[in-house]
């Protein structure tokens, strides 16, 4: 079984920022295969990560929504399955899937039943599982990802981005058992951010673990669409992140 790791917050809060800083981490420090699945519609991790997408899961299954597009002698199971497998992207110690925008009007429950058990076999494969996914947790909910050991709440050093990271907190007690370890970081931090946010922090219900401070250098790898997978390791934002996974054991 992988372990796995999802990161979820309010747009802009520096969830991918962090789900790269993840990766880096456990890429460097030899832990193992990794699985990177980008859930957030808005898919952007592979940038982060410096790897090339060609085409995204619900672009697959959108091809296979036509009877006709199934080849003569072929299941459609067996069609939709193939399919899937093109959509991974391989490196040495690290895949990407990116899951992209959801589905149309209704729900394509036969696809997504299929999708749920290629994700729970491939997964197997791996030891970790790092999902960047939206504030609404959708594939979490709908169990597309099965289950969660540690899902980090992403807030940004604002009231109303730890505000966000509260009801995010509301969604994730009514998945009941899927998600293991709930965790607050702040991202973006000054030096005075936890400080001033404290009673809000307090007020999500999450333990906090830990923030990632404002980092000059990712804001610039940004701005230059450089993969932040690159930045060095005596950078602060890798570190703070190293910390918060140590203390974990991961
Ligand atoms: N620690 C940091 N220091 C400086 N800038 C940061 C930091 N973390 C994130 N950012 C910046 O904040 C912006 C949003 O970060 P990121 O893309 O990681 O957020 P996100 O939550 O994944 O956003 P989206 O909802 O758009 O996917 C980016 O411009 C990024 O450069
Ligand atoms: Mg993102």
């Amino acid at each position: 079984m992988p372990k796995y790791i999802a990161v979820a917050g309010k747009g802009g809060t520096g969830k991918t920022t962090f789900a790269s800083l993840i990766i880096k981490y456990l890429i460097q420090n030899n832990k193992g295969t990794v699985l990177a699945v980008d859930a957030d519609p808005n898919a952007n991790l592979s940038e982060v990560l410096g790897m090339e997408v060609t085409t995204t899961i619900s672009e697959l299954l959108e091809q296979t929504k036509d009877p006709k597009s199934v080849p003569v002698g072929m299941s459609k199971e067996v069609f939709i399955e193939y399919k899937l497998q093109q959509s991974l992207v391989e490196t040495k110690n690290l895949d990407l899937l990116v899951m992209g925008n959801p589905q149309g009007a209704g729900c394509y429950c036969y696809a997504n039943d299929l999708l749920r058990k290629y994700l729970e076999r491939l997964s197997s494969g791996y030891d970790y599982v790092v999902v960047d996914t939206e504030a609404g947790l959708e594939h979490i909910s709908r169990r597309t990802i099965p289950q969660v050991d540690w899902l980090f709440v992403i807030s940004d050093a604002s009231a109303r981005g730890v505000r966000s990271a509260g009801r995010i907190h509301e969604l994730v007690q009514s998945l009941g058992s899927a998600v293991k370890s709930e965790l607050l970081i702040v991202t973006k931090t000054k030096k005075d951010s936890l400080a001033n946010l404290e009673d809000e922090i307090t007020a999500t219900g999450i333990a906090l673990i830990g923030d990632i401070p404002y980092d000059e250098s990712i804001a610039t790898y940004d701005e230059e669409g450089k993969p932040l997978f690159e930045l060095p390791n005596n950078n602060a934002a890798v570190n703070a992140a190293k910390e918060i996974l140590v203390k974990e054991s991961i």
